[in-house]
């Protein structure tokens, strides 16, 4: 049985195919936001290509010099655009940056007073309705988010201490185009962070109550090219080849979490980004093989699965997951991020995400989640 549904149009290609992606969409538009990591993108022949290429747009650059984009940074750049009848939003960057160009999309037209309303507005899908929503292109610069393939968005409201999604079918890119060569500058730590983060994006798809054999199949294509390539690209960072296979797993890990979303381990990784600031990669993947081994026995396939890290137990994938860290400089110990027991209590008590959670195949209970934590104190 499957129902897989993905409407965005790939590109595997060079960035410069961007011209004949926005000539498709509307021949006559004129005015796109780019929105962008700021540093030395705009020198960069990246950069320059692409400003080539959009030298007949008016175009407004948003300079994106944050990570975890938080609902008054979402309010930020809203207001900066607001004026500008923009008609497409170009995105290239790490999952901030696309989520961002994702949100601001789904809000054109939409008025929007303050930060309060924003909040407002996001928790109750206000912006669903929005018949104004714009085209928007994703272009990655990190193997990891999926972003560029999935319809939500994560916009942190640190003010209440919660993760809030931007999540509407309305908000799929137009065009997602995947240009390994930009990823070959990524540092180490980022590279590592962002390749765990697709892991777990697609491990969780695969064990999901809504996975189906489509999904399954890009999950385990994920999980061979990251686990296959995860050292090589570390220890050979410029090397394309290896940055391909980390883009195209990435890539999968996407295509099969777009319709199944992720479980107990990004709902466990919220909270503790939260109260200790661990980067989203890592915050998912500390719990990946202890969740794997709860969930074990209700994986559809589950030697498959194992077949695909290369292992022969849930325990190997918990020394392959330490292993990685170790290569990138992580620590796979929450002792190591400052957590306490009252801060293990805090996360487990606040893991349960909608969504999220109740998406994991085995149901979890609070004592459950903090006795993971505890297992990897
Ligand atoms: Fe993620």
């Amino acid at each position: 049985m499957g129902n897989y549904y993905n409407p965005v149009r790939i590109k595997i290609d060079s960035i410069d195919v961007i011209e004949d992606v926005l000539n498709t969409i509307k021949p006559r538009f004129t005015n796109i936001v780019l929105l962008h990591r700021g540093g030395d993108f705009p020198e960069s022949v990246a950069g320059r290509n692409l400003y080539k290429s959009l030298e007949n747009f008016e175009v407004k650059q948003i300079e994106v010099n944050i990570s975890n984009p938080d609902v008054e940074d979402l309010f930020h750049y809203y207001k900066q655009i607001e004026n500008f009848d923009y008609q497409c939003i170009v995105g290239i960057g790490g999952g901030s940056v696309l989520d961002l160009s994702k949100s601001l999309a789904g809000l054109k037209d939409l008025e929007i007073e303050s930060v309060s309303a924003l909040r407002t507005m996001i928790d109750q899908k206000q912006y669903v309705e929005n018949q104004n929503v714009v085209p928007w292109i994703g272009i990655p610069t990190t193997s990891g988010t999926g972003s560029e393939v999935t319809c939500w968005a994560t916009i942190w409201d640190h003010a209440n201490g919660v993760k809030m999604s931007v999540d509407s079918e309305h908000l799929y890119a137009h065009t997602a185009i995947i240009d390994p060569t930009l990823t070959v500058s990524l540092p180490k730590g980022l590279t590592a962070s962002t390749a765990l983060d697709a892991l777990c994006h697609a491990t969780e798809a695969y064990w999901s109550k809504s996975s189906n054999e489509i999904s399954r199949i890009y999950s385990l294509e994920a999980i061979k090219r990251i686990v296959h390539n995860f050292e090589k690209v570390l220890n050979h960072p410029t090397e394309v080849t290896y940055r391909n296979e980390m883009a195209l797993g990435s890539l999968y890990a996407g295509l099969a979490f777009s319709n199944t979303r992720t479980t107990a381990c990004h709902s466990i990784s919220y909270p503790l980004t939260l109260e200790l600031g661990m980067v989203h990669g890592i915050a998912t993947s500390i719990t990946l093989a202890k969740v794997l081994k709860i969930n074990f026995d209700s994986i559809i396939e589950n030697d498959k699965l194992l077949q695909a890290f290369g292992v022969s137990s849930c325990d190997e994938v918990q020394g392959l997951i330490e292993h990685f860290n170790q290569l990138s400089g992580f620590s796979s110990k929450l002792r190591d991020y400052k957590a306490n027991e009252e801060i293990i209590d805090k996360v487990a008590a606040n893991a349960f995400t909608k969504g999220r959670m109740d998406n994991n195949p085995v149901a979890l209970t609070q004592e459950e989640v903090k006795q993971i934590l505890l297992s990897i104190y």
